[in-house]
């Protein structure tokens, strides 16, 4: 016979992580909202029990660096059959409005890139297929506006739900699973591209067709082609070498030389400086502020890759990012990307205008 069961969970948090970040999610969380215990934990999905007056998750979305997407824990529904499963998601909602609904995988190992995979769009039609009566259709798997009341629902195991709810608010908490996703474009040469992407994406950087960009650790060229393709020109320095491909393209330029060794008036012709060098985070950041920092260097905005050689160096990012600050980038925030590795993306802007917000995704 099959069996149906739902329970709802409040007040609990949820949040989604990279596979592998679990520990480093829940110590900061902790860190960020002291009294929170992490509860119910599969790789890349983490439950959070909340302390007595808590009342806002926004704050802990914003300023998390590890979770792709948080939101109020409405229970779970473990169900062996779908069309059973769907009406209990609803019931868990209860009267609560629901602008879109997110139906997405939690990561899992040698798993797909994107959450919204075939099974989690079938599953959502189910969903939708099942909606009460007195609620209209909502799109699935959309990107939501600012302010929409959103509906996730997480595939946790086969028949195994978790149903959450979060306000869309900052960029990434309006994709479905706080992430965003393409395929990798044909010409693309390395997996960079997509990271380089998705970072242009949740960054929301403003860097326009022919603005001059420079990018530290460029070989073999993936990401300096996302930036192409926006219709940047870029500098690539790197000793190592370069995609012939990128090397032929008419706006691309290669310094086969490391970031500290070009002259640093030679910066001046940039706009926005990129760093994906595989070395570690102080090397990055010691190298970029003697460029940003020179007189006459106009770098409106960065972009730093930082690897995370050990979890350990997680306890730095607060001074990381206070570092990037103290060049005079006001607007600074950092993610760990779901199609990076182990490492952290740090955007810095000079100025909030010089972010395009809410705007579609595009290449
Ligand atoms: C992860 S790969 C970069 C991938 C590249 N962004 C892409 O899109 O294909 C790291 C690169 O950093 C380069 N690198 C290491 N130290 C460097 C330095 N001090 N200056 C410039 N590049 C450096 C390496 O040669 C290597 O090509």
């Amino acid at each position: 016979m099959k069996s149906c069961a739902s329970e709802a969970a409040t007040p609990f948090l949820f949040a989604t992580c990279r596979l592998g970040a679990e520990p480093t999610l829940k110590s900061e969380m902790s860190s960020l909202e002291p009294g929170i215990r992490s509860a119910f934990a599969r790789p890349g999905f983490v439950t959070f029990k909340l302390p007595a007056g808590f009342s806002s998750s926004d704050r802990l979305i914003l300023k998390s660096v590890f979770a792709h997407t948080a939101g109020w824990s409405c229970g779970s529904v473990r169900c062996d059959s779908t069309a059973q499963g769907a009406p209990r998601v609803w019931d868990l909602v209860e009267g609560r409005r629901v602008h879109h609904l997110h139906v997405w995988q939690r990561s899992s190992r040698g798993g797909p890139l994107n959450p919204v995979t075939p099974l989690a769009t079938e599953i959502g039609r189910q969903l939708l297929s099942r909606i009460s009566r007195d609620r209209k259709p909502v799109p699935l798997n959309q990107i939501a506006q600012r302010g929409q009341q959103i509906l996730d629902c997480i595939l946790i195991e086969p028949g195994e739900w978790w149903v959450g709810r979060h306000v869309a608010n900052a960029i990434p908490s309006r994709w479905p699973a706080g992430v965003i996703h393409r395929e990798m474009p044909p010409h693309a040469v390395s997996r960079a591209y997509l990271k380089m992407w998705a970072c242009l994406q949740w960054s929301g950087m403003a860097i326009a067709p022919g603005d001059g960009c420079v990018e530290l650790g460029s070989a073999p060229g993936g990401s300096s082609q996302a930036l192409l393709d926006r219709g940047a020109h870029v500098t690539g320095i790197d000793p190592a070498e370069m995609d012939e491909n990128v090397l032929a393209h008419p706006s691309f330029r290669h310094l086969r030389m490391r970031g500290s060794e070009l002259k640093r008036r030679a910066f001046r012709e940039f706009r926005w400086l990129i760093a994906d060098a595989n070395v570690a985070p102080k090397h990055t950041l010691d190298t970029v502020e003697g460029i940003v920092t020179y007189p006459g260097v106009p770098i409106r905005g960065v972009l730093l890759t930082l690897k995370l050689l050990q979890w350990n160096l997680v306890e730095q990012i607060p001074s990381w990012l206070e570092r990037v600050r103290s060049w005079g980038y006001r607007h600074v925030r950092a993610r760990q990307l779901a199609s990076g590795g182990q490492e952290i993306c740090i955007a810095g802007m000079r100025h909030r205008a010089l972010r395009r917000v809410g705007r579609r995704p595009r290449s």
